[in-house]
């Protein structure tokens, strides 16, 4: 099914969802987003998102103009357009763009007095069960996550170069996804997730100052772990550790948990999703569904 967008609160079919090309989103990539999914109808983490939306925005220094009771009716009004949200297998994919809005040719954000505001929504699409089942080959890339003094990963931007790069690399190398390092040769995070080893029975994630993307569903496996007695922490991770790790794994919105059983050709741990893997899997599972079990008036769980 196609998309349904609501452009600046005024809801159409994808054909009919249009932005002006003097938009600063569009001549300069100047904006941020947030991608959520539903569980059982209602916004997953909406909060968090919206806590991560207003820090990114304020590191462009962008107003967001609505407030989380604003954008939740949208959400609301763009899914209920879509038939999406209401009932078993009608789950949305819901993506939120500010951009700094229309104006005259320059960098000056006093040029576009107001942002503008798109929500897309449509189906969620699950990745196929073989990858859960199976797990995936991803590609060490040598394409570096930017450099935190330069547009620092932790904004997340519109401005979607450095990850399109590494995924181009990834994708000629046939990866599944792409593993980044930073500036100083540390692992990163993937372009599109965040990245995992699990050691000994210890699951590990690059910490923030790695540079990256500090993930919704990364803070949320913290919780996970201690929900099912498996410690999820944050380190320094290099090479050795992804290469010498007894499963590793991926995380995001969409995606949930993803086994990752090679690294290019180098088969990771037994080559199959391991124990660790597949208990924090369920217990995210577990955990979204007991948060959005009973209905929310708002469509949202925090
Ligand atoms: C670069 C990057 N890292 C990590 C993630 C995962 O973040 P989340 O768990 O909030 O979806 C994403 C999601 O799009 C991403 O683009």
């Amino acid at each position: 099914m196609a998309a349904i967008v609501n452009v600046n609160g005024r809801v159409s079919d994808q054909e009919h969802a249009v932005i002006s090309v003097f938009d600063h989103g569009f001549l300069y990539g100047e904006g941020v987003y947030e991608t959520l999914r539903t569980y059982n109808g209602q916004s997953f983490l909406f909060d968090r998102h919206m806590r991560r939306l207003r820090t990114s925005s304020a590191m462009l220094a962008l107003p967001v103009p609505l407030d989380d009771a604003e954008i939740a009716r949208r959400f609301r009004d763009t899914m209920h357009a879509a038939g999406l949200g209401e009932g078993p297998d009608r789950e949305a994919y819901i993506r939120i763009l500010i951009t700094r809005g229309v104006g005259e040719l320059s960098y000056d954000p006093a040029a576009c007095p107001t942002s503008s505001v798109v929500v897309i929504v449509k189906p969620h699409v699950a990745p196929p069960r073989e990858v859960f089942e199976k797990g995936v080959t991803v590609a060490l890339v040598p394409i570096v996550r930017n450099h935190p003094g330069s547009v620092n990963p932790l904004i997340k931007s519109n401005n979607l170069l450095n990850n399109a790069l590494a995924m181009q690399e990834a994708f000629r190398r046939g990866g599944y996804e792409g593993v980044m390092r930073n500036y100083r040769g540390e692992l990163a995070e993937c372009t599109q997730s965040n990245l995992f080893v699990v050691k000994n029975g210890v699951a590990l994630t690059p910490t923030i100052e790695s540079g990256l993307l500090p993930g919704i569903t990364r803070e949320f496996l913290f919780e996970v772990g201690a929900d099912v007695g498996i410690s999820v922490r944050d380190a320094v991770l290099r090479d050795e550790d992804l290469f010498g790790a007894d499963e590793a794994f991926l995380t995001s919105t969409t995606r949930e948990v993803v086994p990752i059983v090679q690294v290019d050709d180098r088969k990771i741990g037994s080559g199959r999703p391991g124990p660790v893997t597949q208990a924090l899997l369920e217990g995210l599972r577990r955990k979204a569904q007991a948060l959005t079990r009973t209905p929310q008036p708002t469509g949202k769980s925090t």
